[in-house]
This record gives C-alpha cells, structure tokens and sequence, in this order.
C-alpha cells in the first residue's frame, strides 16, 4: 500500500467542520485505490493563539515541511481582529505560505451545468465558464519592505506598505502560469496596473521576455480594473489569468461567484521544493461558524488538487470530483448554492452525501 503523511490544518471558524468532511472523503478513498493516509493535525491561526501564543507553531511547520501535502481549512475570526500584526491569524498563514515557499496559487474557478442556476450572472453569461486565476502567493504588497506604521512631516500618523517584485519572482510565476495555459485552452491573459506602478511595469516586462519560450500560448494583457469589469461583463473570454498576490486575491473571490459560491473554489499552492499547501479560497466564514452550514465541497475539491497535483494520485481525485459532480446531480445543495427544487443540506449531511456518492460511483469509473 502507498502511505502518505499529509498534514491537516484545520484553523478557525467553519475550518475545522469543512476540514472534518475532507478528511472522510479522503480517507474513503483512500480504501477504494489501495492507498493509506496518515493524517497528523496540528494548530493554525487563532486556534494556535489561543493555545501556544503563536499563529504558526514552530511544531505546525515543521511537521508541515516533513509531510507529502498540507491540507488547510481556513484561520481568522472577530476575536483576533484587533490583534498586532504578528499576533495575527493571517500572519501565520502568510508565514506558512512564505515558510513552504510555495509562490504559485492555482485557484480554478468553472461554471458546474448544475450550478448555473446559483450564479449570480444571467445564465448565458456564466454558462461554461471555465477559468484559472495562477495568483503569485509569496511576494507583492503583502511581504514587501519597508512597511509599518509611522508619522509623516506633519505629525499625522500613518500606515505603509509597498509592492515589490524582484525580476526571478516574475519569472517563475510567468512560467507556471504559460505551463498551466498550455495544458488549458492556451490562453494567457497576465492582469496588471502597469500604467500606474513601476512593480506593474516590471512585470508586463518580464511576462512578455518569458512568453518567448512559449510561442503556442496566445499572451495578452489587462489593467486590474478592467480584468474586474471584463469578469463580469464577459468571463467567457478568459482561459488562463496570471497575476500579482494582491490583484489574486481579489480577482479570484470575484470569479468564484461567477460559479455560484465562494464556497465551490479550491486552490492549490505549489513550486516550493517541499509539500504543496491546498486550501479553499474562502475564510473562516464568522458569520455561520459552528451552526453546520458551511459548503464543503471547495475543500473536499481542495483535497482533490492535493491527490492530483500534490501526490500524483490522479485517479483518486478523478473519483472525488466525479463524486462531487454526483452529488449535486442527486439535488443536494448546501444554502449558498441553494436553488427552489433542491434539497437544502448542511455541512456534515453534505460530506455524508459525497461519501454515498464515492461507494456508488467509485467502481464504475
Ligand atoms: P469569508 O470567505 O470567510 O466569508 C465571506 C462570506 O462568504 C461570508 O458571508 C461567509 O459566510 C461566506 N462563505 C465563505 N465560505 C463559505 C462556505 N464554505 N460555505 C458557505 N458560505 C461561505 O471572508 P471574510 O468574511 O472576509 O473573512 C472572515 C475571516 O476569514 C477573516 O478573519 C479573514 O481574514 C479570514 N480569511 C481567511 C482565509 C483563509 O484562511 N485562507 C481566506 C479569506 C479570509
Ligand atoms: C486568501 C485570504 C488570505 C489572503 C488572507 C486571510 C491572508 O484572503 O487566502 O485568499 O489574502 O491571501
Ligand atoms: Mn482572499
């Protein structure tokens, strides 16, 4: 049997009851390839505040960086909003990104057939929608120096941050997102501000020097605002969209309600020489934390990115999206993705549903 170690980090808020649906759906698949997972857990975010001080243990990374893949539910929440800045949830999530160096974030946003209906945009607007947003995680505004707090010359105070990209942190983003384009539709659209910011126009730079090693990928360019308008006027038009950390962030929480919810969107975080990190592209969703009804599926899709691209179990995730699919085609829905004529779920009813699905279609595939 083919063991692996795969980390959970279930985090805070509808983290660890995502995290819980993920983890059976992994497990039973598992026994249906022939394949074992151990699973270590270990505290994220506020959780790990809470219980050691930190937002990332020494011990989380560590046992992070030692395991095949890192499966992430979501950190944050009201009581640690007003925390300093590395007392922050999110400041252990950054810090564990930047720790497994992990730069590319691959977060696939498609238009299901059974989901049309959820999307906010007029059917013949979303219909068929299929997109991937490679977002660089581990540079931009969210790490650059200097940053902080001060006063300027008039005494007032201020907050400071600044975006910066180094020419090989470009580069190797602008090559992922041309591979990934490739393997697509190949398409590239690389979005940016390059008529206002010098990290912009860098970056417009470096994108088209490195589209010479890919003459069969078609390359274009955006400005952020009019990617944001072209998102929702016309998504068709997208195939690949490679960009900045911040503009990712984003953009990416927009095209995931192209597809009907946030809570659909996996993502997977790669190019580190360790583990991938895989998470769903929501947070820790406060505001329905503990009352059974957060959507699972973008973690359970998360958990398929992790078979697929974190350990090349590639038919072990065919079986958890077919499953997925299965299970939306049955009717189940989530309220998020609710529509008249379906039947309205909960979190763990969901995960039991994808489970069902799972031992019914598995051997057929
Ligand atoms: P959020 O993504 O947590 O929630 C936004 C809205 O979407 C909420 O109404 C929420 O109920 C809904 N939603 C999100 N996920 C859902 C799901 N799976 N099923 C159904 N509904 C879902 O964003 P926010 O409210 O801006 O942030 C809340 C906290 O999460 C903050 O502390 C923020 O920093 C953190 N956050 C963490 C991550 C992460 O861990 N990767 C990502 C984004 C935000
Ligand atoms: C995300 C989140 C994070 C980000 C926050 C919580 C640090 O919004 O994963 O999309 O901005 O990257
Ligand atoms: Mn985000």
């Amino acid at each position: 049997k083919k063991k692996h170690n795969v980390t959970l980090l279930p985090g805070d808020g509808i983290g660890p009851e995502v995290i819980s649906v993920a983890k059976n759906v992994l497990n039973l698949v598992a026994s249906h390839e022939g394949i074992e997972f151990h699973f270590q857990e270990m505290p994220v975010g506020g959780s790990a505040l809470d219980l050691t001080g930190v937002p990332l243990p020494e011990e989380t990374l560590t046992a992070a960086k030692n395991s095949d893949a890192v499966l992430l539910g979501a950190i944050g929440g009201y009581k640690w909003d007003n925390n300093e800045k590395h007392l922050k949830p999110e400041t252990g999530l950054l810090q564990l990104r930047a720790g497994l160096k992990v730069f590319a974030n691959l977060r696939p946003a498609s238009v299901l057939p059974q989901l049309v209906d959820a999307s906010t945009l007029k059917k013949e607007v979303a219909e068929g929608v299929d997109l991937m947003v490679v977002r660089e995680l581990t540079g931009g505004i969210y790490f650059g120096k200097p940053r902080g707090f001060g006063t300027n010359e008039n005494g007032d105070e201020i907050g400071f941050n600044t975006e910066v990209y180094a020419a090989y942190e470009i580069d190797r983003i602008a090559r992922i997102a041309f591979e990934t384009a490739r393997k697509r539709r190949g398409k590239l659209c690389s979005v940016d501000k390059a008529n206002v910011l010098e990290a912009s126009m860098l970056w417009r730079k470096r994108v088209i020097e490195i589209s010479k090693e890919y003459p069969d990928v078609e390359l274009s360019h955006m400005y952020v605002d009019n990617a944001a308008m072209q998102l929702v006027r016309y998504p068709k038009q997208f195939d690949t969209i490679v960009t900045n950390n911040i503009f990712g962030d984003i953009l990416s929480d927009q095209a995931s309600m192209i597809t009907g919810s946030i809570g659909m969107l996996p993502s997977a975080s790669l190019g580190g020489s360790g583990p991938g990190l895989f998470e769903p592209i929501h947070g820790s969703a406060p505001d329905i934390a503990g009352q059974d009804k957060a959507n699972p599926l973008a973690t359970v899709l998360s958990a398929a990115m992790l078979l697929k691209y974190g350990l090349g179990e590639v038919h072990a995730a065919e079986v958890i999206e077919a499953a997925v699919l299965d299970t939306l085609n049955r009717g189940f829905r989530t309220g998020d993705i609710f529509a008249p004529g379906n039947k309205l779920v909960g979190c763990k009813a969901m995960g039991e549903e994808v489970l069902k699905s799972i031992d019914t279609r598995a051997p057929s595939l």
